[in-house]
């Protein structure tokens, strides 16, 4: 978005103050697995909380546990890998990838019970991935994450390749806003409705991106939610044909993961991973990841995910500067809002505080709302559903 004057400066505690819980339980990217050598211990703080991430010595096993000792509390991040575990820099107690006491230099007896938190991590496509639990008491099993991550068998087999990535840095947002974004289909046209130089954010003057936005739930994956977009330029006021595209973005859970599929007839497909690492409750730690069709050209890959990044641009400020309407006003011609926040409250930690009683309860849809249209383009999808 062209900013024509500074920003408001809204104070942080205002926006917080509006927004739910923000750490939605679900999974969310920790870094790039490439990143990540055999027997590298990384210190990452995020979610609220303070992990270490590493890799085994011996094998390509990752782990992602509390980083400080469960012993006096020494940072793990200053230890080091033995094999496959994990030791304290403090009094070299060691640790297994699952938390167990593996190891205390000066005593036979170890203590029983698991010590050390470990969470639900999977390393796939590319990256690696944690699983979160926001009310803290339910899935930290690492065995039972309550969903898993999506199988993508054209990357697997090898049909789509990596193609690039691109640290985005820190965005100041609640990470709802990225999810509640696709349902508000009302504002693609007037801040999504101008074409801009891939990457950047300067507008083609003439050339207009005309979107056809529907969300949909998951009937087979009740944690997944589509946005299905069919778009096109228009020049000088003419469609043009070619520029067709239809893409399909996919949110695997609250907006930690979100994959944005999109095939040019022509040419071939495209597979961009946008994710959105809670560092903050009001920050964002944003990557993307590409993949394409081997044949398709890198420079039309690039500009298919450089475009899809101006796009995105566009919103942050927005965002950046917003409060959350807990009874939004809405008109009848508005995107799917109310659908959206009831099925992103499984996310939610279920607290029965007052204040996120009457936050859940907020969400109820206005009576005069029921029977709007404000459902409209809200659809559940089937069998033919894509397996991305
Ligand atoms: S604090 Fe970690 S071994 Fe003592
Ligand atoms: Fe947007």
């Amino acid at each position: 978005m062209i900013r024509r004057q500074p920003l408001p400066r809204v104070s942080e505690a205002v926006r917080l103050d509006s927004y739910p819980h923000p750490y939605p339980s679900g999974w969310y990217r920790l870094a790039s697995s490439d990143s990540l050598r055999r027997g590298e211990i990384r210190y990452i703080e995020c979610l609220g909380g303070q992990f270490v991430l590493w890799r085994e010595e011996d094998g390509d096993a990752v782990h992602v546990m509390d980083a400080h000792c469960p012993h006096l509390g020494a940072n793990l991040a200053l230890g080091r890998v033995r094999a496959d575990c994990i030791e304290c820099p403090f009094h070299l107690w060691r640790f297994t990838g699952t938390g167990r006491v593996a190891h205390i230099p000066y005593s036979d007896r170890l203590p029983q019970r698991t010590a050390a938190r470990s969470y639900p991590v999977r390393d796939m496509h590319g990256q690696i991935f944690l699983y979160h639990a926001s009310d803290d008491t339910t899935h930290n099993d690492p065995a039972q994450p309550p969903y898993e991550l999506p199988e993508i068998p054209d990357l697997d087999e090898g049909r789509l390749v990596y193609r690039g990535q691109h640290d985005a840095g820190r965005v100041g947002m609640h990470i709802i806003e990225f999810v509640e974004n696709a349902a508000d289909t009302a504002h693609f046209q007037p801040l999504h409705g101008q074409f801009r130089i891939p990457w950047t954010q300067i507008p083609v003057p003439g050339v207009q991106l005309i979107h056809s936005p529907r969300w949909m739930t998951d009937e087979e994956r009740p944690w997944a939610t589509h946005l299905v977009d069919e778009a096109g330029l228009n020049v000088l006021g003419r469609q043009v044909q070619r520029t067709l595209a239809s893409a399909r973005v996919s949110f695997w859970g609250p907006g930690g993961v979100m994959t944005f599929r999109i095939r040019l007839p022509d040419f071939g497909e495209v597979l961009l991973f946008q994710t959105h690492l809670p560092v903050g409750p009001l920050e964002q730690q944003v990557d993307f990841r590409w993949y394409a069709d081997r044949q398709m050209p890198k420079l039309l890959v690039g500009y298919v995910v450089g475009g899809w990044f101006s796009q995105w641009r566009e919103d942050l400020d927005i965002w950046g500067t917003k409060i959350y309407r807990n009874r939004p006003l809405l008109s009848r011609d508005d995107g799917p809002i109310h659908a959206m926040r009831r099925w992103y409250r499984q996310f939610l930690p279920d607290e029965r505080s007052e204040d996120t009683q009457s936050r859940m309860n907020s969400v109820q849809e206005p009576a005069e709302q029921q029977e709007t249209k404000s459902q409209v383009g809200a659809t559940t999808l089937g069998d033919n559903a894509d397996r991305s």
